[in-house]
C-alpha cells in the first residue's frame, strides 16, 4: 500500500486531537493509502521528544522550515497558533506538500487569499480543519436540509460559548494577543458557526456586529505552561489586544436571517458549540456538547402533533458510524478529527479537493474581517 509520511507542526492541544487521529483513521476506516507518523514539530525539544514518544512520531525537529522542506515529507499538518498559519502552509505548498491546516486560516484577509493562489499553484489537496461539519448530527442535519424536510431556511441562530478566560488572573495566553491570533472568539469560534451556516445555510451577504473586551490586562503566562491550565509567571501583566465575546448578525444571499454569539465569558459554559435552523416545513437543533443527538421538528408530522424529536444519529445509516460502533454506542469528540484525516487521506490518494477548504477560508476570512470592521466602525458591512 502507498504510504503517506507525515509532518506534524505543534504538539500541545490540536497536535495530540491530530495525532490521534492520524493513528485510529488506518485502524478503524479502509485508507486508500496509509499514513505514516514521520515528523513531529514543536519549540521545546523534551516536551516535544516525550510527546512524539508517546504518539509514535518517528523522528523529532525544532525548526519548522527544516521539516517543509524535508523530501520524505508529504503532508503537512499545521497545528500551531495562527500567526504561523501564512508561513508554514505556504513553504509547504511551494515545497509541492499537501497541507491539513487547522482553523481560523490566517491572521488576515489578504494572508488567507496569497495561502490559497499559492496551494492553487502547487496543485496540492488543501484543508481547513473545520472538524463540526464531521460529526454524523451534523452532516444528518445536511441531509435533512437537501431532501427538503426544513423546507425553505428563515433563521439560522449560532452560538458558540465558553468561560475558560473568565477568571482576570488566566494568563496572556497567545489567545488573547492580536498578532498571534488575529482576533479573539470572533475567529476563534465564530469561525467555526460561520463554517457550519456556509455549509448548512449558504452564503452571508452583509453582517453587523459588536465585540466587547471586558479584561483589558492580564499576568503573563509561564514558560510552557498547558495553555488551558494557566500557569503564569508571577507579578507582570500585559494587554489584551483582542475581544473577549463577539455578537453578529448576518444577512444570507438566499435571503435567511442569522446571529452568531462567540464567547469565552458565558459563565459555566464550557464548549457549548450550538446551532438552530428554522425553515418553512421544520426546524433542526444541535448542541456540541450532546454530539450524538440532533434535534429535528417536522410539520409534516400535522396540527396539534409536532414536537421535537430526538434523533441519535449512531445508526450504519448515519455518515462514518458503520466504521465505529454499533448503534448507540455512542462517539466523541476526537472522531471528528478521525473523519477529516479519512477524507484528506482520500482526497490526497485519489487526487480530489476536500471541504472546507482554502477557498471556503478565504470565504470564512472575508465574513470574519466584515464583522470586525462592523464592530469598529459601527456599520452594517457588506461582505
Ligand atoms: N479545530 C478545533 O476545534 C480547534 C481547537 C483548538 C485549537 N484549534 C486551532 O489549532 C491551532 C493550535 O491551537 P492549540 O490549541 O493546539 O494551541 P496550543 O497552544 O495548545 O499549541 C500550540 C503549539 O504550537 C507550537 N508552536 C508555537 N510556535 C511554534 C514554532 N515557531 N515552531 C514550532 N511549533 C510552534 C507550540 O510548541 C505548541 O505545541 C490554532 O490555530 C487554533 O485556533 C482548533
Amino acid at each position: 500500500m502507498t504510504e503517506l509520511n507525515v509532518a506534524i507542526i505543534g504538539h500541545q492541544f490540536m497536535g495530540k486531537a491530530h495525532s490521534n487521529a492520524w493513528r485510529q483513521a488506518q485502524t478503524f476506516f479502509d485508507l486508500p493509502a496509509k499514513p505514516v507518523l514521520k515528523v513531529a514539530c514543536g519549540r521545546r525539544e523534551e516536551p516535544l521528544k516525550a510527546f512524539a514518544e508517546n504518539w509514535g512520531w518517528e523522528e523529532t525537529e525544532t525548526d519548522w522550515r527544516k521539516v517543509v522542506e524535508r523530501d520524505d515529507v508529504d503532508i503537512v499538518d499545521v497545528a500551531v497558533p495562527q500567526n504561523l498559519h501564512h508561513d508554514v502552509a505556504v513553504a509547504a505548498a511551494k515545497a509541492g506538500k499537501h497541507v491539513f491546516l487547522e482553523k481560523p486560516m490566517s491572521l488576515s484577509l489578504a494572508e488567507a487569499e496569497e495561502m490559497l493562489s499559492v496551494a492553487e499553484a502547487a496543485g496540492v489537496v488543501h484543508y481547513l480543519n473545520h472538524n463540526y461539519r464531521r460529526t454524523p448530527a451534523v452532516r444528518l442535519a445536511r441531509q435533512l436540509i437537501d431532501e427538503g424536510e426544513i423546507g425553505r431556511i428563515f433563521h439560522w441562530r449560532g452560538a458558540y460559548l465558553q468561560d475558560w478566560i473568565s477568571d482576570p488572573s488566566f494568563p496572556l495566553t497567545w489567545h488573547l494577543q492580536a498578532d498571534k491570533a488575529g482576533s479573539g472568539p470572533h475567529g476563534d469560534l465564530n469561525s467555526h458557526s460561520i463554517d457550519l451556516a456556509r455549509y448548512l445555510v449558504g452564503e452571508i451577504d452583509s453582517v453587523c456586529a459588536m465585540t466587547r473586551t471586558f479584561i483589558e490586562e492580564r499576568p503573563l503566562p509561564s514558560e510552557g505552561a498547558a495553555t488551558f491550565k494557566g500557569g503564569t509567571s508571577g507579578t507582570e501583566t500585559g494587554k489584551v489586544t483582542v475581544e473577549d465575546a463577539a455578537f453578529m448578525l448576518a444577512s444570507f444571499a438566499n435571503g435567511a436571517l442569522g446571529s452568531f454569539e462567540a464567547s469565552r465569558f458565558a459563565t459555566g459554559r464550557k464548549n457549548y458549540n450550538t446551532f438552530e435552523i428554522y425553515g418553512s416545513n421544520g426546524a433542526l437543533l444541535f448542541n456540541l456538547e450532546r454530539m450524538n443527538e440532533l434535534e429535528f421538528l417536522s410539520k409534516k408530522d400535522g396540527d396539534g402533533r409536532q414536537g421535537f424529536r430526538t434523533i441519535l444519529a449512531t445508526e450504519a445509516s448515519h455518515d462514518y458510524i458503520a466504521n465505529w460502533w454499533p448503534p448507540g454506542h455512542i462517539i466523541g469528540y476526537e472522531h471528528e478529527f478521525v473523519h477529516a484525516v479519512v477524507d484528506f487521506v482520500d482526497a490526497v490518494a485519489n487526487k480530489t479537493a476536500i471541504a472546507p477548504n482554502f477557498a471556503d477560508g478565504v470565504a470564512e476570512m472575508r465574513i470574519i474581517a466584515a464583522g470586525l470592521e462592523s464592530a469598529a466602525t459601527g456599520q452594517r458591512v457588506t461582505v
